[in-house]
């Protein structure tokens, strides 16, 4: 199946189960979502006395549940999949007034799923689905205590991984960083204001002021970051970073690391040379890796 045809399927999707689920259904999904801390797969006699739903009732919701893709069922009971949990965090969102309509799936993100929505008032924001995804956090020591921690419960590592950039977002924006505003949060999926702009590695033309103007911008970020939030971006590229008015918004902070903890001062070195050195070469700008490094730290106050 086309690339886009799965992601509006998966649109219309979500939307159906805005409009066919009913109460009891989500008071199963969330019996399930509670019973995760304990149960791989949910016996469903524990799921009754839970729920105090006449079985009849709760088999018919599973059985809805199940062909919607959004429980799985074994042997041993049932559980709970990632389309049950962006159930439940799409109606959370939708219910409470933070969506209308949920749009285009935007983006190619490997680690998370990027929609398009529109806000109540009708503006654009972004909603992202987190997936879970460990790739990026390879690089991050603290992340094999995850890992141990959470024995590869995917779920669980995507709403960890949302929380993380929704705290980091809400930080920076408090302290008017240049990036995206954080609207709200429901397990994996974190609303936030939609930036009108170009990934950096899109743009392929700029005046000499433009590209300083876009390095500066994008620079000032990870400062405030580091010096005023006291973390360091980590995965920071001409990927993370979109053009915005001649602005540089900094995106994409999940695996952020706290300044101080090991490795964060190589990964804020690292941030740093490969967005002086994408500039350098796209753009023939020439500033240095270490004047950019010590402007960040606030070593120097200018650049
Ligand atoms: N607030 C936003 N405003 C506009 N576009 C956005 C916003 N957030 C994300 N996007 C778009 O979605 C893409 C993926 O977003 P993001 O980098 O946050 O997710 P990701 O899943 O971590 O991606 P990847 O794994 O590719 O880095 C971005 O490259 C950008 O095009
Ligand atoms: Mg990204």
């Amino acid at each position: 199946m086309p690339h886009t045809a799965r992601w509006s399927l998966f649109r219309a999707l979500l939307e159906r189960f805005a409009a066919t689920l009913d109460a009891g259904d989500l008071r199963v999904l969330r019996a399930l979502e509670a019973l995760r801390e304990s149960y791989e797969y949910v016996p469903l006699e524990l799921l009754e006395l839970k729920l105090k739903m006449p079985p009849s009732h709760l088999s018919r919701s599973l059985e809805r549940l199940v062909e919607m893709r959004a429980v799985r069922r074994a042997e041993q009971g049932v559980s709970l999949t990632f389309r049950g949990l962006d159930a439940l965090a799409f109606l959370h969102l939708k219910r409470r007034g933070y969506i209308a309509r949920l749009g285009e799936r935007i983006g190619a993100g490997k680690e998370g799923d990027v929609f398009l929505v529109e806000l109540p008032e009708g503006e654009l924001g972004v909603l992202k689905l987190h997936r879970g995804g460990v790739r990026r956090f390879r690089k991050m020591r603290r992340y094999r205590g995850y890992a141990a921690e959470l024995r590869g419960d995917r779920l669980k590592l995507a709403v960890l991984t949302c929380r993380r950039e929704h705290w980091a977002l809400e930080q920076l924006s408090k302290r008017g960083a240049l990036v995206p505003r954080p609207i709200a949060r429901s397990r994996h999926a974190l609303l936030q204001e939609y930036i009108e702009g170009v990934e950096l590695y899109k743009l392929r033309e700029a005046g000499e002021q433009e590209a300083r103007e876009l390095l500066l911008t994008a620079l000032g970020t990870v400062r405030k970051a580091y010096l005023e939030v006291a973390i360091v971006h980590g995965d920071l590229s001409e990927y993370n970073v979109l053009a915005s008015n001649g602005r540089s918004y900094v995106i994409d902070w999940p695996q952020y690391l706290r300044v101080g903890e090991p490795g964060a001062e190589e990964a804020l070195r690292g941030d740093v040379e490969r967005l002086v050195r994408f500039f350098s070469r796209r753009f023939s700008l020439d500033v240095k890796a270490e004047d950019a490094l010590s402007y960040v730290r606030g070593i120097r106050g200018e650049l």
